[in-house]
């Protein structure tokens, strides 16, 4: 087989949420500077290439994902000088840079919004979703996903506007081909620029139903992959297309079954996806342990619907929109933290697909005992609490979801050292610091040859210098054991086999035939080697990866 070789098949992405990653000037918020300051981290970790969330102009109610401009810089990271030295620096460590591309939605303060609200004759006012209201208050009965109504009535011109996130989040209407002249016009100008590509927000939404469509079961689904959405993507695909660029969708209601018409080779919209399918199994309110079953199912359905040159996936375990992979998925327990980080890390690094490692997860970093509702920011998360406790939850039960569930968990500072404010910076920070950096933190992690960061080190090194592991095929053994997920990847003659027992107990299981411990050599494994044998048996978050001779 003729491999076509691609940067960002090859690469392993690292995702960097500016806040929470490094901090110089000592505001207590991240900064451009603080990523340039670890790039040879980034270089030394086997790193290909960042995304970093949006550094965009934005009054940040939502964290930049609510842009006021789309082309400058927000002040509290710095200045677009900086990110152009960003840009190059990066390029000289041979890390490239993906940018956020947030086009569903801007900020109520964008230039564009403040003139449409102004008066429904203005030439601005088709930028966005105008709609009269009814006896009964909004146009329809339609939720947004952070809470209430999807819709806010305006003063000025007496209508309601449509906003899928937050109020101050009015969607853009596709619909106008203004609205997507310039913003193809903005996505040019960035790319001009030397950037890489984008992770592409919420653009499953870009296209609504009909305002008449009553809600279904899922109260979302009448702004998630609506049919007419293919028209704005193929819109969307042809200026990507123009250059040799990562693209990676936020594909909420997108399913395995049709992911090939999102990422295909030729045709795709995307280069890949972010599914929703795998995470959505620890997104339960109060949900104890994994699923095993249920979780290979969902992971191996995307890898066999891309296969064979369908399509491309990306790999994902944790992000800054859900909590951390270790706390849900494996376990804070002292005995089993370090175990369940690095058998976490061989659950995605090494399936067929693109790896994004978000911030601190390579170094096992938790959720965060959130002492109160006065230590959360995200906007979604408080709305939530409000609703529990206006439904009658008491504070305390409401704060037991919260620490499950609130996105902040993936959003407290980065672990770097172990001084008060965690290496992070020298003042307080924007976001609590989780206590646990005595023991959780990048300087201490280095220097020990058994911490999470030198076993992801290690997996990076394997899947950076193996066709077979970046380019090979997928098989799932053993389906329906309920602890053990057991995965091999092969190209031609190179094989392994990924055998990791994803819960707290001893598991035991006949292996398949075909892994037969005088053909396999072990090549890692998060506790002391173990030689693989028939009816064998995996301690606690064993994980090992075997290359056959
Ligand atoms: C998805 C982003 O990842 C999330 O952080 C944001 O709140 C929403 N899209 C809205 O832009």
């Amino acid at each position: 087989m003729v491999i076509k070789r691609t940067w960002w098949k090859e690469a392993v992405g690292y995702q960097i949420y500016p806040a929470s990653f490094m901090d110089t000037n000592n505001d207590g918020i991240g900064d451009l500077n603080g990523i340039r300051s670890k790039l040879d981290y980034l270089k030394d970790l086997g790193i290909g290439f960042i995304w970093i969330t949006p550094i965009y102009e934005s009054p940040n109610v939502d964290n930049g994902y609510d842009i006021s401009d789309y082309q400058n810089i927000m002040g509290l990271f710095g200045k677009m000088e900086e990110f152009d030295l960003l840009l190059s620096e990066a390029h000289e460590y041979g890390i490239k840079v993906i940018m956020d591309l947030v086009i569903n939605h801007t900020s109520n303060q964008h230039s564009w919004f403040i003139e449409s609200r102004s008066s429904v004759k203005d030439d601005y006012r088709d930028y966005y979703i105008w709609a009269d209201g009814t006896i009964d208050g909004p146009p329809n009965d339609w939720l947004s996903i952070f809470g209430g109504s999807a819709w806010e009535y305006d003063e000025t011109t007496k209508q309601y506007y449509l906003h899928v996130f937050a109020k101050e989040q009015p969607d853009l209407n596709w619909e106008n081909p203004r609205v997507k002249r310039d913003l193809f016009t903005m996505v040019n100008w960035w790319l001009d620029k030397g950037i890489d590509g984008f992770r592409v927000d919420a653009i499953s939404h870009i296209k609504k139903a009909p305002f008449t469509t009553s809600l279904t079961e899922d109260p979302f689904a009448v702004f998630k992959n609506v049919p007419g959405i293919e028209t704005h993507l193929e819109e969307l695909r042809n200026i990507f297309k123009k250059r040799d660029i990562l693209t990676v969708g936020e594909a909420n209601g997108v399913s395995a079954a049709e992911a090939h018409n999102w990422v295909g080779e030729s045709e795709g919209y995307f280069n890949m996806l972010f599914e929703f399918d795998h995470i959505s199994l620890w997104n339960k309110e109060e949900q104890e342990g994994l699923d095993v079953i249920q979780f290979k199912q969902a992971l191996t359905a995307w890898q066999n619907a891309l296969a064979d040159g369908k399509g491309w996936n990306a790999l994902y375990m944790e992000n800054h929109d859900i909590p951390r992979s270790v706390s849900s998925f494996g376990s804070e327990e002292a005995v089993f933290w370090q175990a369940s980080a690095k058998a976490l890390a061989l659950t995605f690094l090494l399936l067929q697909g693109t790896p994004f490692i978000y911030q601190g997860q390579e170094i096992g970093m938790t959720n965060m005992p959130f002492a109160s509702i006065d230590d959360i920011d995200a906007v979604d998360t408080k709305n939530f609490y409000h609703e529990m406790i206006q439904a009658g939850v008491t504070p305390q039960k409401a704060m037991n979801v919260i620490r499950k569930t609130a996105r902040d968990n993936a959003r407290t500072p980065m672990q770097w050292t172990a001084e008060e404010y965690a290496g992070f910076s020298k003042r307080e920070p924007w976001m609590v610091i989780n206590p646990n950096k005595q023991v959780i933190n990048v300087l201490d992690e280095l220097t020990d040859p058994a911490s999470v960061i030198n076993f992801y080190k290690e997996v990076i090194q394997l899947r950076n210098h193996s066709d077979a592991l970046i380019y090979g095929g997928y098989t799932l053994y053993l389906p329906d054991h309920p602890q053990l997920f057991v995965y091999g990847r092969y190209l031609a003659d190179e094989r392994y086999v990924v055998i990791i027992n994803l819960s707290n107990e001893f598991a035991s299981a006949d292996l398949p035939d075909n892994v037969q411990i005088e053909d396999w050599v072990l090549q890692l494994c998060n506790l002391d080697d173990h030689p693989i044998h028939q009816h064998t048996m995996f301690a606690p978050y064993e994980a090992r990866v075997y290359k056959h001779k």
